[in-house]
């Protein structure tokens, strides 16, 4: 009798618990998401839009209680339609705009405009706008899912362990005292068996210890090793599209790798040295990377909101905002690294370390950049010594020293901690 309410409790919990669920997500899915709708925003929309200033196009801060969610829909997937179908707001809002048509966003769904207009009526706090990049650099380096999981599993395990113990403990005390202990039947019967086994049991409490000790010691050693990150940058720029399609020289840009120790992010301006001409993307049409023309031309546009261009007058307005790049390779503080060395004086291309950057949408940290990385290629790498007269030099007495004909850069000091560390 009792277990039958007990059971009746349980699942009217469980039934309560499900409602409150239910009620929660739907919540979540009729507002829209304001974070994923200032990524939309940025992206489809702000070439055109800004929140509280009129541009291209007028401010959307709170147009949702200016215009019906139904009405919003329409517009934005396709404005000229709705204009055309004689919409009288439609009509009044493109005269009053000069007749500028509005792109079409046949690809939103309901649910990205809810998102964009939960941003465009609630947008995060200013000071968390700026803080949106450095969010991303944390999630990344933050602990992976799968560590996570397995450290719980692993301490799940050794939980149900040690009270395995202590019951069988309990159970001996009891038994010498003279208590009765009822055996358990089932399942609980097979891990009384395997409790009883004190083999097994220390076979498996290895078994943890290493597992978790294989864990700690994955997660130890890939701390501060950032291959492959892929930040997302202020402004969409693309090196497939310069360095690649484009064919524009890395040193246009990055022109200190050859001379100086950093090969140094180029300024805004050497950006308007070509773009003070070219405002809109006309490239490759069929962009398989799911980029449109329009996001490309958006993406120049924030060029020029960042320099303060006004690409109608052909001049410029005085009202700049910085771009922050995001760095993307970084040694650590006590590591010297000198690109000329390596670019002019060895002659290693630009892609030998970072990858065949000429293909890149989005730029990322190709080579892992530890020590043994360093090492490996010092060991391997020919220096090259002709027509260097500071080396032929050193290279004869060397070469006499290993017996050798070729030498590496390792030979020639490239091991010293002294060379690399400060
Ligand atoms: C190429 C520029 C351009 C882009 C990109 C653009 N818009 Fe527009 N938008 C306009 C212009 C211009 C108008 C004014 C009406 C007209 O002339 O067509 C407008 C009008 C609107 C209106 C009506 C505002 C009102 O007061 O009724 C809404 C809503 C809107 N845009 C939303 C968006 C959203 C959301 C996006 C991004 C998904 C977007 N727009 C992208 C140019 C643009
Ligand atoms: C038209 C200018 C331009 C040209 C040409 C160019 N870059 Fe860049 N490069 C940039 C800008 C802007 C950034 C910063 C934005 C980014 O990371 O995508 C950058 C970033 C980088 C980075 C990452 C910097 C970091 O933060 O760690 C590397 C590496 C790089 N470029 C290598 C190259 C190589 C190699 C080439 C030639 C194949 C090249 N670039 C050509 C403009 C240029
Ligand atoms: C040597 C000339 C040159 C320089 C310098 C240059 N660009 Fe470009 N840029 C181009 C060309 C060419 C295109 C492609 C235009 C096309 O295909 O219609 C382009 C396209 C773009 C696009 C759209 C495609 C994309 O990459 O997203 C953006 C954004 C852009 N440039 C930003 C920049 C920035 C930022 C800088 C400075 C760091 C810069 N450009 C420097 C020539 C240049
Ligand atoms: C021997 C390997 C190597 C070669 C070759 C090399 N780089 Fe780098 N690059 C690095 C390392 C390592 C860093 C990180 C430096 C740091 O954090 O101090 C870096 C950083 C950068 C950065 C980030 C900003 C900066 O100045 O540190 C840019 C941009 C860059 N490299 C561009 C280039 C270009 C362009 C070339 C070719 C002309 C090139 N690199 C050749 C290893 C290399
Ligand atoms: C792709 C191969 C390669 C990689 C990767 C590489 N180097 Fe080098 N490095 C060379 C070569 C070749 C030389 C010899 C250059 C010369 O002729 O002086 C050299 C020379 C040096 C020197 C000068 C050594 C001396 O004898 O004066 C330093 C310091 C150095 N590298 C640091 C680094 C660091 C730090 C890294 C990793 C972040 C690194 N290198 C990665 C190839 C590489
Ligand atoms: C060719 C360049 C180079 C030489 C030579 C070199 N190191 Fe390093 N070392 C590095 C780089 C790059 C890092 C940073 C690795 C990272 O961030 O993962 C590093 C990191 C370290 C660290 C920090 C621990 C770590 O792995 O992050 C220690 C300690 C260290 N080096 C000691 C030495 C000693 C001792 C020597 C001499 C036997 C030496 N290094 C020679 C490039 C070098």
């Amino acid at each position: 009798m009792k277990k039958v309410i007990y059971r009746h409790q349980i699942s009217r919990l469980f039934g309560i618990s499900l409602a409150l669920l239910l009620l929660f997500s739907s919540q979540l899915f009729g507002q829209g998401d304001p974070v994923k709708g200032k990524q939309l925003f940025n992206t489809n929309c702000a070439a055109c839009h800004h929140l509280e200033r009129k541009m291209t196009g007028p401010a959307l801060g709170g147009v949702e209680e200016k215009r019906d969610k139904e009405w919003l829909y329409k517009w934005i997937k396709n404005s000229a339609g709705l204009i055309k179908s004689g919409d009288a707001d439609a009509v009044a809002i493109f005269e009053e705009w000069n007749q500028v048509p509005m792109t079409a966003f046949p690809l939103l769904s309901d649910q990205d405009i809810d998102d964009i207009l939960a941003y465009t009526s609630n947008p995060p706090a200013p000071p968390k706008e700026e803080t949106v990049v450095e969010e991303e650099v944390v999630e990344e380096s933050g602990l992976p899912n799968e560590i996570i999981l397995g450290a719980l599993i692993i301490i799940f395990a050794m939980l149900l362990m040690m009270l395995a113990m202590v019951s069988k403990v309990l159970r001996r005390i009891a038994s010498a005292n003279g208590v009765e202990v009822a055996e358990q039947e089932g399942l609980s019967g097979i891990w009384q068996a395997f409790v009883k086994n004190q083999f097994l049991v220390l076979v498996s409490v290895i078994f943890l210890l290493l597992a978790s000790a294989y864990f700690a010691f994955g997660y130890l050693m890939q701390i501060g090793i950032d291959q492959g990150y892929e930040p997302i940058q202020p402004i969409h720029y693309s090196h497939k599209i310069h360095a690649g399609d484009n064919e524009i020289d890395c040193k246009f840009c990055h022109s200190s790798a050859r001379v100086s120790k950093s090969a140094g992010i180029p300024s805004l301006n050497v950006c308007m040295n070509c773009h003070e001409n070219i405002s809109e993307y006309n490239g490759a049409e069929d962009l398989a990377n799911g980029y449109t023309k329009e996001f490309y031309t958006g993406e120049i546009q924030k060029l020029y909101d960042a320099v303060g261009w006004d690409p109608i007058d052909r001049a410029y307005t005085g009202e700049t905002k910085p771009v922050e790049w995001v760095r993307i390779h970084n040694l650590p503080d006590f590591v010297y690294f000198n690109h000329s060395q390596h670019v002019t004086v060895a002659g290693i291309e630009c892609q030998t370390c970072h990858g065949p950057v000429e293909e890149m949408e989005i730029m990322s940290q190709h080579s892992s950049l530890t020590m043994g990385w360093c090492v490996n290629c010092h060991r391997e790498t020919e220096v090259k010594v002709k027509d260097n007269g500071y080396y032929e030099k050193i290279h004869e007495e060397l070469s006499k020293k290993y017996g050798v004909e070729k030498l590496t850069a390792a030979q020639m000091g490239g091991l010293e901690c002294g060379k690399c560390h400060y």
